[in-house]
């Protein structure tokens, strides 16, 4: 069966060696998988093409592996879009970068929500332009009673920027007498983060080579096992992501006791 659902999803279809899919097993997939969808500039530099050719080759990717997910029955996919940093980068490509999100759903929310699909965002998304704001308001209010694979997406979002948020709201809280400083509790913490609702991080892969997180999701990968590989996220396959998580389900998750195998 899940040869058939990767190779269904696949965009070569080429000879490759798939029998480790057939290990792998629903209920040990992870729970909750975040991407950092890195390499679109260096998989565009790499042909001779612009680097926005890049970014918009890997919506592409992205929208296969929000399929598979779902073709998968996983539970949260959670994927790196735009972080608090990445408007260091040229005026150019991060105008490149908005356009690119709100077409990106407005050509597929009809199709996600057909798919069951349950769409977030996380970060700092009021300070998006108010068209992309509004996209994403009504994609949240269309999706909210989906019930397949929660599909969050990370703009203008940064692991230190949700962490102090949280801190000061917790802070304001203690100040006007609505809690003591000694009880707060991780789950305090957690009401507080972007990520409410959602299980930890089981599985973080990261495209491209850089080894990093890049300040993604610090608090909710505490104990996340970690994935890398050099192929540039505009190449990445539904494949791909099978290795990931056959690999993953191999995993030895000790969480600070003793292993059980
Ligand atoms: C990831 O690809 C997409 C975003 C950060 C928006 P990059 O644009 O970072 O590509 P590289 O890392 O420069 O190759
Ligand atoms: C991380 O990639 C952010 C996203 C994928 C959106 P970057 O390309 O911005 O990360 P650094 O700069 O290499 O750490
Ligand atoms: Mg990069």
């Amino acid at each position: 069966m899940w040869k058939k659902i990767f190779s269904g999803m696949q965009k070569n279809d080429d000879a490759s060696d798939k029998s480790y899919l057939d290990e792998l097993v629903q209920d040990q997939l992870p729970q909750h998988v975040a991407i950092i969808m890195d390499g679109n500039g260096r998989w565009a530099t790499g042909q001779g093409l612009i680097r926005t050719a890049g970014h918009k080759a890997g919506v592409k990717t992205l929208k296969r592996i929000v399929k598979t997910c779902t073709a998968l029955g996983m539970n949260a996919l959670t994927v790196y879009a735009f972080s608090t940093e990445n408007w260091k980068r040229p005026h150019a490509e991060v105008d490149f970068l908005m356009n690119l999100f709100s077409e990106y759903l407005a050509k597929e929310i009809d199709e996600m929500d057909q798919d069951n699909v349950k769409i977030d965002f996380i970060g700092r998304t009021w300070e998006l332009s108010k068209g992309l704001q509004k996209q994403i308001a009504d994609a949240r209010h269309r999706t909210r009673d989906n019930t397949g694979v929660k599909f969050t997406v990370a703009v203008n979002y940064g692991g230190q920027d949700e962490l102090l948020r949280m801190v000061q709201e917790l802070a304001a809280q203690s100040q006007r007498g609505m809690i003591k400083p000694e009880e707060i509790t991780a789950e305090m913490i957690e009401a507080q983060l972007d990520t409410y609702g959602l299980p930890p991080v089981d599985l973080v892969i990261r495209t491209s080579g850089d080894m990093r997180l890049s300040n993604f999701l610090l608090w909710q990968t505490a104990y996340a096992e970690f994935w890398f590989t050099d192929i540039n996220w505009p190449d990445f396959t539904p494949e791909d992501f099978g290795r990931a998580l056959y690999e993953y389900c191999r995993r030895d998750r000790r969480f600070g006791g003793l292993s059980k195998k």
